[in-house]
């Protein structure tokens, strides 16, 4: 439905001094990708990685923002710098970034709406707990986080968002959801994105599945209509893994 993109998220990992060659390598491994190709980066590794991938078919994401323009936020970085840098999309509202580092939906929505004045693609992440999910409120808790994430944002823009669907008790834990659960959700996502929006602004909308997604069940994944891609941890930090992924999805 939307278009597609395969987002790696590197979170902590891989040194600046790396960075340079291994976009190199991501740019070699995924040519011929008919989906779009992005690699999250620490901050600290984003101006190398902007370096390698510049020219290619390969885009360049943070990991996070701060919503303000600037001033005194020390060990902040802002929408400007990012762009100043060359970096096109950013990640927010990972779950890794609510347990740890207070993201919350309201400040999701601050940082969605700054990136977007700033021409940055927001990638929104949303999922829920293993608890919420055997509780049966697995969409209800979900429809709080998007309503919350696209608050205050228009159709023109929202068309923009990249919404990551990834369930938490997924990340980093070899447990993938199946193709049917991920496709569920990513369905009601959607649909509420009809509802806030319209059919033809929600069917625009790429929507990601993340958690353990990997060169073995990313076919099956990307294969359901409501799935326009991944966010990629683990599997992202090898190329050749990472290019199976990029390969499925067409
Ligand atoms: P994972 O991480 O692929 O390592 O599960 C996904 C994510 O957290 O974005």
């Amino acid at each position: 439905m939307g278009k597609y993109v395969i987002a790696g998220n590197w979170k902590m990992n891989k040194l600046p001094s790396e960075t340079y060659d291994y976009i190199k390598e991501v740019v070699e491994a995924t040519k011929g990708a008919e989906c779009e190709v992005v690699c999250c980066t620490p901050y600290v590794c984003l101006s190398e990685a902007v370096k390698a991938a510049e020219g290619t078919h390969v885009s360049i994401g943070a990991e996070n923002l701060h919503f303000e323009d600037k001033g005194a936020f020390t060990g902040e970085v802002s929408a400007d710098m990012l762009v100043d840098l060359g970096v096109k999309y950013v990640i927010m509202g990972h779950s890794e970034r609510r347990e740890y580092n207070n993201e919350t939906d309201e400040t999701v929505n601050l940082k969605a709406k700054k990136a977007l004045s700033k021409g940055l693609i927001p990638i929104v992440c949303c999922g829920e707990s293993l608890e919420q999910r055997e509780a049966g409120i697995t969409m209800d808790w979900i429809a709080i986080q998007i309503k919350k994430a696209f608050a205050g944002i228009d159709a023109a823009d929202a068309k923009k968002v990249i919404v990551a669907y990834e369930p938490i008790w997924a990340i980093g834990t070899g447990k993938t959801a199946t193709d049917d659960q991920a496709e569920e959700v990513c369905a009601g996502i959607r649909a509420l994105l009809a509802d806030l929006y319209d059919d033809a602004t929600a069917k625009e909308i790429t929507i990601q599945y993340g958690g353990s997604m990997n060169a073995k069940n990313a076919a099956g994944l990307l294969a359901k209509p409501n799935i326009d891609g991944g966010l990629i941890g683990g599997a992202s930090l090898v190329a050749a893994d990472f290019a199976v992924i990029t390969g499925a999805a067409k």
